[in-house]
């Protein structure tokens, strides 16, 4: 007996590939060093601290981890000065973990979300997963500004979450304090508001701001953090957010038992309190702008002043051929056109040597 029945969800069993990451260095073929510019990791390595808390946990890998991240949250209040109590955070492996984290809580079939393109490919592609519908609000001109009204105009009884990323990752713009009050101030109570937060050690501009005014606030609002950028640790998978008490609690309802494990607890902990890493690599970032920007300039390159630990250019020729063109000096770049950034491509900070070599590349190629 055959019913018109069908065991797959329509919106997941589609021929779109699941979020699609940059290379690794094993996939490029070059003779002689690879420098890997395309995935923001960090410049100069991981968090010593970080690297020791592991190492002195290796022989206990046998034994089951924290079966809640209790010791980290509490860490993490304390890193906040405890002006957060640690039910307001919650832990993943990794902040895109988190960004699913919140899909799964917030969003499913018939609910909505905005996104504002540029903007990180996960905002679309997992609430695409839950068959959520999301809404775009593409920045606005040359600087990426938020689109406030347009954003206001999308939002109705279904929508859920409104994403917002800063600094922006792919175009490393930030969106300034007063833009963000003036949107907060027309969110209903039924909408959250993510502020993707993971670049945040790297912004320097005055009227840059994470989510803390607004959690402490009391508002609707949920900073998403990552320990794979400024504390070096992509490999280990593990971020996390914090929001008001009620948020946090909620979003802790999703998480499996023994979630996160216990390198990765013991190294996000240490991490934390590494406060000479965390400046090494600011400054490295900071150091490698004050000589990026005048090259840049001097080869007449379009390209964005950055907020982050990269910065994205638009080249004079197609992304995928300047990426495969400077491939052929060993610099890998990525070309985010996938991001809603059509004929750009986002180059990460590396050290002076690897900030050389782009620009070596870029003086042959361009
Ligand atoms: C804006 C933004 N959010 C979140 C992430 C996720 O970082 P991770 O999953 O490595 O913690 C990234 C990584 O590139 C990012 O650029």
């Amino acid at each position: 007996m055959s019913k018109n029945i069908s065991l797959f969800k329509s919106y997941l069993d589609t021929d779109t590939p699941a979020y699609k990451g940059g290379k690794s260095k094993d996939q490029i073929n070059f003779d002689g060093p690879i420098y890997k510019l395309s995935s923001n990791e960090n410049p100069i390595g991981a968090s010593p601290k970080a690297i020791a808390a592991m190492q002195a946990k290796m022989n206990n890998l046998f034994e089951y981890p924290d079966n809640t991240d209790i010791r980290l949250r509490t860490a993490l209040s304390t890193f906040y000065k405890n002006e957060l109590t640690a039910d307001q955070f919650v832990t993943a492996n990794s902040g895109v973990g988190i960004i699913e984290l919140i899909v799964h809580a917030f969003l499913g079939e018939g609910l909505e979300c905005i996104a504002c393109n540029p903007a990180f490919l996960p905002y679309i592609s997992f609430p695409t997963k839950v068959g959520a519908v999301i809404r775009d609000v593409p920045l606005l001109g040359h600087d990426y500004e938020l689109d406030i009204e347009g954003i206001v105009k999308n939002i109705n009884d279904n929508t859920r979450v409104i994403w917002l990323c800063s600094p922006n990752n792919p175009t490393g713009t930030y969106l300034p304090k007063q833009d963000i009050d003036k949107l907060l101030a027309h969110v209903p109570e039924h909408v959250v508001v993510i502020l993707d937060e993971v670049y945040f050690q790297f912004a320097t501009a005055e009227d840059y701001t994470t989510s803390l005014p607004y959690v402490l606030k009391g508002k609707n609002v949920i900073g998403v953090n990552s320990f794979s950028k400024a504390y070096g640790l992509a490999g280990l998978r593990i971020g996390y957010a914090y929001s008001t008490p009620k948020i946090g609690r909620y979003l802790s309802k999703l998480q499996r038992p023994f979630y996160i494990n216990t390198l990765a607890t013991e190294a996000a902990m240490a991490a934390l309190t590494d406060h000479e890493f965390l400046e090494l690599t600011v400054r490295t970032v900071n150091e490698g702008k004050a000589y990026l920007y005048p090259e840049l300039d001097k080869l007449g390159i379009t390209y964005w002043k950055s907020q982050a630990n990269f910065f994205t250019i638009k080249p004079t020729m197609d992304p995928k051929l300047f990426e495969e063109k400077m491939q052929s000096f060993g610099v890998m770049v990525r070309p985010v056109g996938n991001f809603g950034a059509p004929g750009c491509v986002r180059i990460t900070i590396g050290t002076r040597e690897a900030n050389e070599a782009v620009i070596h590349a870029m003086e042959n190629i361009l």
